[in-house]
């Protein structure tokens, strides 16, 4: 960054940051006028089972304000709404406004659907705009600073929830500003977050970010956003408007400019939420409602789930190798095939039919051998390619008293997204460019390939994994489910809905579980630090190559038992939590 900008910017955050630290005691308040939240001191509950109504986010703040807007009246719409807003303050690492969602719902009137806002190709992206000269990738331009973002659809997203809700955006709104204006504490995963971000800020902002300040973040540091409350403020007096229009639109533009950014006021104009037909289908006398292209998540939990139905897995049991061997090697082929067939299906003819057809699945299974690994290779063509960890998307599980649910998946894609922050408007703008395929062959920063299907075109959704999903039970709602985690994510709740349909486990236990995951390329199973030694002992003689990784999914799940209670379980590898009465 220019010097004069960088001086500039350590002074202005200095500033910025006296006042976050120097929060004067007076200005503290509770959320919302008739709930009793406290966001100077929230506990974390990992797991809780509920009479009529409950919520499982990434943070306990979000899930106590769609608890308490639906003990106010709200249906399971009206907490998607104000949890989502909820999480763009306290959560800002993937709670976003400036990045994009799948919401997937069924009422309590037995009506699906499927709101698709995830975000854009602004209309001057072209296919090539990320490689250089001689045609090679420059990698960094997708992922980090203004030309790795997506025209953001998350309020528009939240504009099309609106019909369904009951209580205006008025009052949906208002806990997030008081949030944003008043401050939260930061726990400690959020204090460390926004330090190892620190230096990223610096560089891919030209204006003083709140996420910034001189000394480190530690945990019980308030940390206030008065220029997101103000956005929220304006969202709140004009809806979709007080972000696509105004003020706001102004100050993503002129970032735009600083930053050598292409979004453009009519980018953000023509941005509208899609509504998609869902993905329904069986497995195990359960009926599965997965997300359409642009996810590639509900076709690929219907090929694997497809694949893996003939075999006894309850009788093989959890981890074993058997069970854990064909669910890779059914990852390895549904995966395979997202990389050749799948993308916006608006631009590109995804043959979800035939990808979901037991015939064909069947046709795909033909080389399976149940004493080996079967090399990526002889699958299909690429590359192999790099795979790096982040946990930046975000899920919320929703149930309300009448049984309508709502499972929702947001992200910036990376940790905070692009680092890029809004000047004047206070939230960051996604990276989600980097879903596309820059390059045929090139991976993305989950080291997922594509081609032709996901590549770049002005106006086209980039391809995502991102998979909320519900689940039936004779007809009745039975799971809710979903989890950050990049292309990790179809792996996760596949093995989320194994564990409590195959292997008989409550929520929490099946979402705290070890995992694993294959994604065709690179050819290598990751592994969770607690999967067993000695199952990876059986997985290596089987010739597959483990890569121990971090953390697979943070996965929020509700399921309802027997008698219609909530059995509500956020996962342990985060601040997740759950709220419900
Ligand atoms: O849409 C997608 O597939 C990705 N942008 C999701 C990113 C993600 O899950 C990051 N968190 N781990």
């Amino acid at each position: 960054m220019h010097q004069f900008f960088r001086y500039s910017f350590i002074i202005i955050s200095l500033v910025l940051s006296i006042q976050v630290v120097a929060q004067p005691e007076k200005n503290k308040r509770l959320i919302c006028a008739t709930c009793t939240i406290n966001p100077y001191k929230y506990v974390q509950v990992k797991s809780d089972t509920f009479q009529k109504a409950s919520v499982s986010s990434a943070h306990p703040l979000a899930s106590l304000v769609g608890a308490a807007i639906m003990k106010q009246g709200g249906n399971a719409f009206d907490a998607a709404i104000a949890t989502q807003l909820a999480l763009a303050v306290v959560y800002s690492g993937a709670g976003n406004l400036g990045g994009g969602g799948f919401l997937l719902a069924r009422t309590h009137q037995q009506q699906l659907i499927a709101l698709d806002y995830r975000e854009k190709a602004p209309a001057r992206a072209h296919r090539d705009m990320y490689l250089d000269k001689d045609g090679n990738a420059i990698e960094q331009l997708s992922k980090l600073g203004h030309l790795a973002a997506g025209v953001p659809g998350t309020i528009a997203g939240i504009d099309a929830t609106l019909p369904y809700a009951k209580l205006p955006l008025k009052i949906l709104i208002q806990p997030a500003i008081d949030l944003a204006k008043y401050g939260f504490v930061l726990t400690e995963r959020e204090a460390n977050n926004l330090n190892d971000s620190r230096a990223a800020f610096e560089q891919y902002n030209t204006q003083p970010t709140a996420f910034v300040k001189p000394t480190s973040w530690k945990a019980g540091d308030t940390l206030v956003q008065p220029e997101l409350a103000a956005t929220l403020e304006r969202i709140q007096r004009w809806g979709a408007k007080g972000f696509y229009e105004g003020t706001t639109a102004d100050f993503i533009v002129a970032e735009m400019q600083r930053g050598k950014g292409i979004i453009t006021h009519n980018d953000l104009k023509n941005y509208k939420a899609a509504v998609r037909t869902p993905l329904v289908f069986n497995y195990r006398n359960h009926t599965i409602i997965g997300f359409p292209p642009p996810s590639s998540g509900g076709i690929l939990t219907a090929q694997m789930l497809g694949m893996l139905e003939r075999y006894p897995l309850r009788k093989y049991g959890f981890h074993n190798v058997k069970a854990v061997q064909l669910i890779i090697e059914a990852e390895r082929r549904a995966y395979a095939d997202r990389a050749e067939h799948m993308g916006d299906a608006d631009f590109y003819p995804v043959p979800t039919q035939m990808l979901i057809d037991p015939r064909y699945l069947q046709q795909r299974w033909r080389n399976y051998d149940s004493t080996k690994a079967t090399p990526s290779n002889t699958i299909s063509a690429g590359k192999q390619s790099t795979f790096t960890v982040s946990e930046e998307t975000t899920h919320i599980s929703i149930i309300d008293a009448d049984g309508t649910m709502v499972s929702i998946t947001t992200t910036l894609n990376g940790n905070y997204g692009s680092k890029t922050v809004v000047g004047g408007a206070g939230f960051l703008l996604n990276n989600e460019m980097d879903d596309f395929s820059v390059k045929p062959g090139v991976a993305n920063m989950y080291g997922a390939v594509g081609g032709v299907a996901n590549a770049i075109a002005p106006n086209k959704r980039m391809l995502s994994s991102m998979t909320p999903t519900l689940v039936l039970k004779d007809n009745q709602p039975y799971l809710v489910v979903g989890t950050p985690g990049g292309t990790t994510i179809p792996t996760s709740v596949l093995q989320t809905l194994i564990n409590i349909i195959d292997f008989d486990m409550s929520a929490a236990e099946a979402i705290n579980a070890p995992k694993f995951h294959h994604q065709w390329l690179p050819d290598v199973v990751y592994v969770e630090k607690n999967v067993a030694p000695s199952l990876i002992e059986h997985l290596q003689a089987m010739g597959y190559s483990i890569t121990p990784r971090g953390n697979i999914g943070r996965t929020e799940v509700i399921r309802v038992l027997p008698y219609g209670k909530r059995e509500t379980a956020a996962d342990i590898r985060g601040d997740d939590s759950v709220a419900g009465f």
